[in-house]
């Protein structure tokens, strides 16, 4: 399995995924700024990888004596959507908080580890609980929207976790890759897990998807989640809104899966949930190329699907099928 991050001679690398899948470069984070700055251009990505990071974040700001209260709120400001960052930097403050000054930096760090390998273990077990839902006396052909794997969670993985289980089991006939415009996480990273793996898999463009499913091509879709409301609402990448739409109308089971990590006791309704805007740009561009008239453009970075088109999110500790 791939490991997208470290912690070594007092910085935390990256796997800077903006550059994959040509480059495998490492990024050098020396400060928490640095670590905001590759979260919100997306050199680290996906929900638990940017809380993971935030955590390690944390842990830089400790060592080199840097407020932490600033350093917390600069790591939180990164992106808006994913609730596992805010989770984590909480969840490294509350670990530090009275610590005598020399004790801090140890403690951050063994906080963000614990964070990471805690991930690790969620993914195993909800791969398990999800792959668990499909029949053992036939093959699926699944439908997956951007990336969900050990790039966006530091383990095997969500959505991509799932189908990697059933892909042991001898239960995946094809995978079928959302490019995942505007920034291609499909195409770049997901395919790109997919092949290290061996696992049979096809790239389509976004907007073939509901073509499939006419053709009775995609069994089920699988995809991650950002934030889940309490009603099981669920916030993710642009696109899986139409997705769950069109899974509805061709009768194809649609499922979330996360970890709990993922759920925002805070937010009673994905109506609560912030979506973050990006830069026009990315839509205007393809590969570095502005390929767009002179016009403008609306980048809203994810969307939300409600739960009555959602047959159920898997999570670590159980499969939720009602609000
Ligand atoms: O903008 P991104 O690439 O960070 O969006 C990521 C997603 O939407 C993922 O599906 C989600 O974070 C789940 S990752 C296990």
């Amino acid at each position: 399995m791939i490991k997208p991050f470290r912690f070594q001679d007092n910085a935390f690398f990256i796997l800077d995924q903006r550059r994959l899948p040509t480059q495998e470069h490492w990024l050098t984070c020396r400060s928490a700024f640095d670590v905001s700055q590759a979260i919100q251009t997306l050199a680290v990505r996906g929900a638990p990888a940017i809380g993971i990071a935030a955590a390690f974040g944390l842990a830089l700001a400790a060592q080199s004596g840097a407020l932490l209260e600033d350093a917390a709120k600069t790591l939180i400001s990164a992106r808006p959507t994913a609730v596992n960052l805010a989770w984590a930097v909480r969840r490294v403050m509350a670990a530090i908080d009275g610590l005598p000054p020399e004790k801090v930096f140890e403690r951050a760090k063994k906080e963000a580890e614990d964070i990471w390998e805690e991930e690790i273990q969620a993914n195993a077990a909800l791969s398990t609980l999800g792959a668990d839902l499909f029949d053992e006396d036939r093959t699926y052909s699944i439908l997956t929207h951007c990336n969900t794997g050990t790039l966006a969670t530091g383990g095997m993985g969500t959505a991509l976790g799932v189908i990697r289980e059933l892909a042991e089991r001898g239960r995946v006939a094809m995978v079928y890759v959302d490019e995942t415009r505007p920034l291609l996480q499909g195409a770049r990273l997901t395919a790109y897990e997919l092949k290290k793996d061996d696992i049979p898999a096809t790239l389509i463009t976004d907007n073939m998807a509901g073509w499939l499913m006419h053709q009775r091509k995609i069994d089920a879709v699988i995809t991650g989640a950002d934030r889940i409301a309490v009603n099981l609402d669920t916030a993710n990448k642009i696109g899986t809104y139409s997705l769950a739409v069109l899974a509805k109308a061709h009768k194809v089971p649609f499922y979330i899966a996360a970890p709990m990590s993922t759920f925002d006791p805070d937010c009673p309704t994905g109506k609560h949930i912030p979506i973050e805007e990006r830069h026009a740009a990315e839509v205007k561009s393809y590969g570095g190329t502005v390929v767009a008239a002179d016009i403008p453009a609306y980048n809203p970075s994810f969307d939300v699907t409600p739960h009555r088109l959602i047959t159920a999110v898997i999570t670590e500790k159980k499969v939720f099928r009602k609000p």
